[in-house]
């Protein structure tokens, strides 16, 4: 199979990067972000700390999360509910991040996204994919950008869709986000031995998913 592996940083790009070159090479995107995101927006709903282990993996035994697609985009759904639309604030970035570092929950998704990319040819992004998800992809890929041109990507991002931000609070969201997802003990972000690095800090989208194209042949 010639799935795509895609790791990196908030903010690096990925997403966006990732959609297209999948519907250049006719695969199907996969965000595993989405599905930490949604099992954050059901810890919250629920009232639970992010410091709650039991309460965390008890969690995981009643948040069913499944992927769909429509109309070419990937639908995230919450015990059935299409969630997409409430998974993108910062409370629940920040939600994700820190309960991403349970064992339980990474299991439970991980085995979702196996699945996934079993079925059909897939463009994965997300921290862990090319270390633990499919660690047989022929192609990954490590995106990053700098510090500020990432927060100021998310700034940009929030602004047109008329969120009032802060850019210096986005960056300190951003590294500190970061810093837990690269130092977790459970399968930290870091880059495959055989992942190519890749900084868009001064590329164009069109660059990089050129980039990506070449490197998966
Ligand atoms: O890619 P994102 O910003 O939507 O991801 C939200 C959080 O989910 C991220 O801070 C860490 C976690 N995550 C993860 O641990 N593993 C993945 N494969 C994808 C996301």
């Amino acid at each position: 199979m010639g799935n795509i592996a895609i790791d990196g940083p908030a903010g690096a790009g990925k997403s966006t990067i990732a959609k297209i070159v999948a519907k250049k090479k006719g695969y199907i995107y996969v965000d595993t972000g989405a599905m930490y995101r949604a099992m954050a927006l059901y810890m919250i709903r629920e009232g639970i700390e992010a410091t709650e282990t039991d309460k965390i993996e008890s969690a995981c035994d009643k948040a069913d999360i499944s992927i769909k697609y429509e109309n070419d985009e990937q639908v995230v759904t919450l015990n059935g509910e299409n969630v997409n639309g409430l998974i993108r604030t910062e409370e629940v970035s920040n939600m994700a991040s820190a309960t991403s570092v349970n064992g339980k929950v990474r299991e439970k998704l991980v085995a979702l996204q196996q699945k996934l990319a079993k079925e059909t040819d897939v463009v994965m992004d997300g921290r862990d994919i090319g270390t633990v998800v499919l660690p047989d992809a022929p192609c990954k890929i490590y995106l990053t950008a700098s510090d500020d041109v990432r927060a100021k990507r998310r700034f940009d991002e929030l602004t047109a869709k008329g969120v009032e931000c802060d850019l210096n609070e986005i960056k300190k969201d951003i590294i500190e986000r970061d810093c837990r997802d690269m130092n977790r003990a459970i399968s930290p972000l870091k880059r495959a031995e055989d992942a190519v690095f890749l900084d868009s800090s001064n590329l164009t989208v069109d660059e990089v998913v050129n980039k990506i194209i070449e490197i998966a042949g």
